[in-house]
């Protein structure tokens, strides 16, 4: 096992009706923004609800926040911060929401320089304002991270910023509100979280058996409930069950003290950035192609993975096996509705060379666990997903 660091200060509020917590958790005498996407908190009625619990402090709301957030929009909110004084953030939502309220945190006190620099030169972020989540779209795991993913339209660029000062101060997660997640939203939530968890653990072993394990228990639990949380909306055991998962999934946990991988996620960036398909869709495109194109770097841990997660036989040949979990993991996504092929979304090979210009500008040129994942082999990947 390698040696890591590690914590996590987000306090996690679980369960049914636990916005009765909301008002404790935030200092009293504060001044409150209350931030949202596209308006399904509005239609859900959480946004009333929220302002009600929060009744006893001064509470403005800022929604619009779009899917992969922007910093044209985030930016707005930054200047009304400023004006009137707010001094600590609410982000209810997905992780959209999520994710653009850690940009706002930090860009508030940025006054030295433009805050995209936090993004673009990963400036080390000192301060941020504090903030709560109320989750509704389990998935990303950023109501429990220090991370963020942030899209400039105009230069069609999305790129992450992590910083300690941007763990939210709490996440209420209520299962009941994902109650209304359109069924493209629960598949992309499960696809995604069981990505998180492929990228800290399909790499190398190196005898970090309990991360392993854990790894294990959240890909069997994402495809047991995942189906079922489709063809039962309203069942909270299932809700609960994949909330959870998708919150350890990328809290840290299970990523100490093991290589990571991560170039699913930066090429699914760039197809976002360039092409606007859901983030979970990029994924679900490149990794099944990425672990056959590394096939052989990988095969120690695709050997345990098709073993314990898909429960292929033990004496199976090596490549067969390996090609057989690759399958496996491929139909899977296709089970939960999420489309695995760039034809499938009427795009073709013209996709190619302008995902590889982005990630040689923003200077992805060894991605992976091992750095081996060269803009060369990212053609392979691509090409093989078309
Ligand atoms: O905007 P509203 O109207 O709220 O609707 C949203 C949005 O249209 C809707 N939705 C959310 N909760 C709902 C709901 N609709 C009905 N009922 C509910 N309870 O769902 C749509 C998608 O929301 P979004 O927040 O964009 O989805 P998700 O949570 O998948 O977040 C995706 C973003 O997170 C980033 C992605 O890159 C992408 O920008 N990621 C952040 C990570 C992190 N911070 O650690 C890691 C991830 O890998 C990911 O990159
Ligand atoms: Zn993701």
């Amino acid at each position: 096992m390698k040696n890591f660091q590690f914590v996590n200060p987000t306090k996690i509020i679980f369960g049914q009706e636990q916005i009765e917590e909301l008002a404790g958790q935030i200092p009293s005498g504060s001044r409150v923004l209350v931030l949202y996407g596209g308006g399904s908190v509005q239609k859900s009625g959480l946004l009333d609800r929220v302002k009600e619990k929060l009744r006893a402090y001064t509470v403005g709301t800022f929604g619009g926040i779009e899917p992969n957030p922007t910093y044209e929009t985030l930016m707005k909110a930054v200047e009304v911060i400023r004006s009137e004084q707010y001094n600590f953030l609410l982000a209810v939502g997905g992780g959209s929401v999520i994710d653009g309220t850690k940009f706002i945190a930090a860009a508030v006190p940025h006054l030295e320089s433009d805050p995209w620099d936090i993004v673009k030169k990963q400036l080390a972020v000192q301060n941020a304002l504090p903030f709560g989540v109320i989750l509704t779209l389990p998935a990303t795991g950023s109501e429990m991270n220090n991370g963020a993913v942030i899209t400039r339209k105009e230069y069609k660029i999305k790129l992450p910023f992590m910083s300690p000062s941007v763990f939210p101060r709490f996440a209420i997660l209520d299962p009941v509100y994902t109650y209304t997640l359109p069924p493209k939203q629960i598949s992309n939530g499960v696809v995604d979280s069981f990505i998180h968890v492929m990228e800290q653990y399909l790499t190398y072993p190196v005898e970090g058996k309990l991360q392993d394990r854990f790894s294990e228990g959240l890909l069997l639990t994402l495809i047991e409930e995942g189906p079922k949380a489709l063809a039962e909306p309203k069942n909270y055991a299932v809700r609960a069950n994949l909330m959870w998962a998708a919150t350890l999934a990328l809290n840290g946990l299970i990523g100490s003290g093991v290589p990571q991988d991560w170039a699913t996620h930066m090429i699914g960036h760039e197809i976002t950035a360039l092409y606007g398909l859901d983030h979970a869709q990029t994924l679900a495109i490149v990794l099944p192609s990425l672990l056959d194109v590394m096939k052989e770097e990988k095969q120690e841990k695709l050997l345990q993975y098709g073993e314990r997660v898909w429960n292929l036989p033990h004496d199976m040949a090596a490549d067969e096996k390996a090609t057989a979990a690759i399958e496996r993991t491929r139909s899977f996504f296709q089970a939960m509705g999420v489309k695995t092929r760039f034809a499938e979304y009427g795009l073709g090979s013209e996709v190619i060379e302008p995902i590889l210009a982005n990630l040689r500008a923003n200077g992805m040129l060894k991605l992976g666990e091992k750095g081996l994942i060269t803009p060369d082999v990212v053609r392979t990947i691509l090409t093989n997903s078309l």
